[in-house]
């Protein structure tokens, strides 16, 4: 790939300030080609609105009560956590447009790429309050607090840190999205998330594109980006009311844990990129390279054993269950 950039590619030189304007050629291919892929989709047409009816207070209508909900129990845990984190939105439009600017091709992207987030949040709301799917209230609680929070980038000192964030927490949000699908126990909340997660690997697509593009300018700096982003990921939600508990119980349900976060979300975007097999670094970036293998072997290992406890947990569920039937 030829860029065209007045700054020397050594290493050593680059700023975030240089890296954004060397990157914006590609931010521009990426996004003609985004444009060209991304089918624009209406989500008004996948809420059940038959299903709704009026609740009480100044409609007089019916309150909400559990039984009401179609959704499993896993279903509604994971629907809430995944709503909540789509709705701190102006959070991350904030964190994102203040590093990337709002000018040129970073800026269109930036507002497109909100645009169509902006659906996600909009379509399971209507879908959960349709369908009665979760206790309203509690879910205006949550996004009221949430929201209140805030959110602030953990990776906001940096500009190719958050591209390497972005890239693995668009496909970790594709991936828990289509599983909360897949558990939900309602085929058509399971065909809306699939819609969702179809954006959000999109999503993913550009950033990793734009990832690969860094590599090939600045090895050592992405390969150090990419080690500090993959040690210390963390989702979105985290600072979301009961989030420990919720991903707890997501991570028991087959959501989302660390068998599927090591397997479908980070070496998926490591493999693709051939980040491993990178050569040419210079000790920064060998480093660096070293610490994220060794890492994601030990990341592999928990992994096993959480595998192992959760063989061990449905196998005494089973048991027990045998035992009551018997
Ligand atoms: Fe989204
Ligand atoms: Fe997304």
């Amino acid at each position: 790939m030829t860029l065209a950039t007045p700054y020397a590619p050594g290493s050593e030189q680059w700023t975030d300030a240089r890296l954004l304007y060397a990157l914006e050629e590609v931010v521009e291919k990426e996004l003609d080609r985004h444009l060209k892929v991304a089918k624009d989709w209406m989500p008004h047409e996948y809420v059940p609105w038959s299903d709704g009816r009026d609740f009480d207070g100044p409609l007089g209508g019916e309150a909400w009560e559990p039984e009401q909900s179609k959704v499993t129990d896993i279903g509604r845990i994971a629907l809430v956590v995944n709503l909540l984190t789509e709705d701190n939105l102006p959070s991350y439009h904030h964190e994102i447009a203040t590093l990337f600017g709002r000018d040129g091709a970073w800026g269109t992207w930036v507002h497109r790429w909100t645009a169509e987030e902006g659906r996600h949040g909009i379509v399971m709301r209507d879908y959960l309050l349709t369908s009665r799917a979760v206790d309203p209230v509690k879910l205006e609680e949550f996004r009221m607090a949430h929201m209140s929070e805030g959110f602030e980038s953990d990776n906001r000192h940096s500009m190719l840190h958050s591209v390497a964030y972005v890239a693995f927490q668009e496909l970790a949000t594709r991936i828990s999205h289509r599983n909360t699908g897949h558990q939900s126990g309602d085929p058509v909340c399971d065909r809306m998330l699939a819609r969702i997660a179809t954006d959000e690997n999109l999503h993913m697509v550009f950033y990793r594109n734009l990832l690969r593009a860094a590599f090939e300018l600045a090895p050592d700096r992405t390969m150090s980006a990419v080690r500090d982003v993959v040690v210390n990921f963390r989702m979105p939600g985290h600072g979301m009311p009961g989030f420990e508990r919720a991903a707890a119980q997501m991570a028991i349900g087959g959501v989302y844990n660390l068998r599927i976060h090591h397997d479908d979300v980070l070496q998926p975007v490591l493999r693709h990129l051939k980040v491993m097999e990178i050569g040419g670094l210079g000790p920064e970036g060998l480093k660096a390279q070293e610490e994220l293998g060794l890492y994601l072997d030990g990341l592999d290992g928990e992994a096993r054993k959480l595998d192992e406890r959760l063989a061990a947990r449905r196998a005494r569920i089973e048991a027990r269950k045998a035992a009551a039937a018997s």
